[in-house]
């Protein structure tokens, strides 16, 4: 925090007008909030924002490992920097997030990418003023290699996109150690915030304005374990629920294996959170799960989908499935698309295994082609996409609440229903960003369509 009036004391001499930063995220919702506290720092160091590579003055790459093709990804995308650094040399770019905590890519980017200035992790966004300060007076390059940090910073500045939506870590890191998985080598070990300013920080977003706010976390089911309160998630939702207003909150990720009856309960009772659930099952077969080291088998999955689908009206569930584990055969995916046909999600974000070096599936033996795990995957998408339909069917004639998130140039809106659920509608009053009631009169491609009854 120090370097912040330095820095912005070498700005204001390096250039004339107000500097301009690009901060782009790769990865998930966890990366974004993080881009927005780094767009935060920009802000105080006088830069404003843009859309735009070539008018930016500093270019951030917020990056995610979670698979093999989103490093590839990345790498193509630091790869175009250089002519842009060749033509327009004081600018300056950074590398940040999940793919920097791996050594070995700190390596390769020093190695094949010298032009890219500044590499920090994710750990310690707040040194960011620092690495610039050290840039702009030593000239050298500030390339820094993972490190691991445990406290959590408070009150640190944050630059929000949305408008009505807004997403709070409620916790970092994760203990889990999927076996196929490199968040919990990239992100460290799980911590949670205290409930108290995680309360602070939602009565000021929802008093601000905000409708739609998104407790983010590896697994939010075990929020509290390291704290010295006795609390869990369960009942910070109950504590969140007490702020008074309109409003819709959303949680990410849930884990199978610590999702309580409970956080079912509070769900049931306050309607201010979000009917959908989304519960990453990742596998069908409980062999297959214990390969994956997830703690969990499907009778207990399916023990808390029944729950919760007795319990709440309207639930619905999403999912994440990993298709082609290593060892995985055909008759043990079969077992994926039967749980996906029991369960009838409403949205599944479907991935092919990718071997993440350092994890322990890394290891197992792999004898299954690229190509026939892409079949699977095709035949699980089209499985899945006819249950779409037929959930988006059943919505015909019905009245639903949803938030307006979008004004498109023909007057028509776009709004999302609280299991998330796409409904478009057109109507010539001022709707954006306000609930309103709406009646369901079909599906267009895989969104609803409707007439609006009130705001
Ligand atoms: N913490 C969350 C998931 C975060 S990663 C949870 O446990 O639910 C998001 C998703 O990426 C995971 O749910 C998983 O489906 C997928 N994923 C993680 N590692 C992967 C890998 N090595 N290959 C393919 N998909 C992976
Ligand atoms: Fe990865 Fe498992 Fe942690 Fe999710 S719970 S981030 S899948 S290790
Ligand atoms: Fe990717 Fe890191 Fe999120 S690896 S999925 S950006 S926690």
């Amino acid at each position: 925090m120090d370097y912040i009036q330095e820095v912005k004391n070498i700005l204001s001499v390096k250039f004339e007008n107000q500097p301009c930063a690009n901060v782009v995220t790769f990865g998930c919702a966890q990366n974004e909030n993080d881009s927005e506290k780094i767009r935060g720092l920009l802000a105080q160091l006088g830069y404003s924002m843009t859309d735009s590579l070539e008018n930016s003055d500093i270019v951030i790459y917020n990056t995610c490992a979670i698979r093999e093709n989103a490093e590839l990804k990345i790498f193509g995308n630091i790869g175009k920097l250089k002519a842009l650094k060749a033509a327009k040399p004081d600018m300056l770019i950074a590398v940040c997030g999940c793919m920097v905590m791996q050594q070995h890519i700190v390596d390769k980017i020093k190695k094949s990418y010298p032009f890219v200035d500044i590499v920090f992790g994710v750990n310690n966004l707040e040194i960011l003023p620092l690495l610039m300060y050290k840039k702009y007076t030593e000239g050298k390059k500030q390339i820094l290699p993972p490190q691991e940090k445990t406290d959590i910073i408070e009150n640190a500045p944050i630059l929000r996109t949305g408008r009505s939506k807004a997403s709070i870590s409620i916790m970092f890191g994760c203990d889990n150690f999927c076996s196929y998985c490199i968040v919990p080598y990239v992100r460290g070990r799980e911590r949670s915030r205290k409930p108290m300013d995680i309360y602070n920080e939602f009565k000021s977003l929802i008093e601000s304005g905000y409708k739609d706010i998104t407790l983010l976390g590896q697994n939010v089911n075990s929020y509290g374990k390291n704290l010295e309160e006795k609390i869990d998630f369960a009942d910070l939702l109950q504590l969140l629920c007490t702020v008074p207003g309109e409003y819709v909150i959303h949680f990410m990720s849930s884990h199978p294996k610590d999702i309580s009856k409970k956080l079912i309960d509070v769900i049931r009772d306050n309607h201010q959170i979000s009917r959908r659930i989304h519960l990453p099952v990742q596998a069908g077969n409980d062999r297959v799960l214990k390969e994956m080291n997830r703690r969990y088998t499907i009778s207990q999955y399916m023990d808390i989908i029944n729950y919760a689908k007795q319990q709440i009206e309207d639930v619905s569930f999403s999912t994440d499935i990993i298709v082609g584990f290593p060892g995985e055969t055909f008759e043990e995916y079969l077992d994926t698309e039967k749980l996906v046909k029991d369960v009838r999600f409403t949205q599944i974000f479907n991935y092919i295994y990718s071997k993440r070096t350092g994890t322990k599936a890394a290891e197992m033996e792999d004898n299954i082609s690229h190509k026939e795990k892409s079949q699977w995957l095709n035949r699980l998408i089209k499985i899945q996409q006819e249950i779409v339909f037929e959930h988006l069917n059943s919505y015909n004639g019905k009245q639903v609440r949803a938030l307006v998130e979008e004004r498109h140039r023909d007057g028509s809106y776009t709004a999302r229903m609280a299991n998330n659920f796409v409904v478009k509608f057109t109507d010539d009053s001022e709707c954006l960003e306000k609930f309103v009631t709406l009646e369901i009169t079909g599906k267009k491609g895989t969104s609803l369509t409707a007439k609006l009854l009130n705001k």
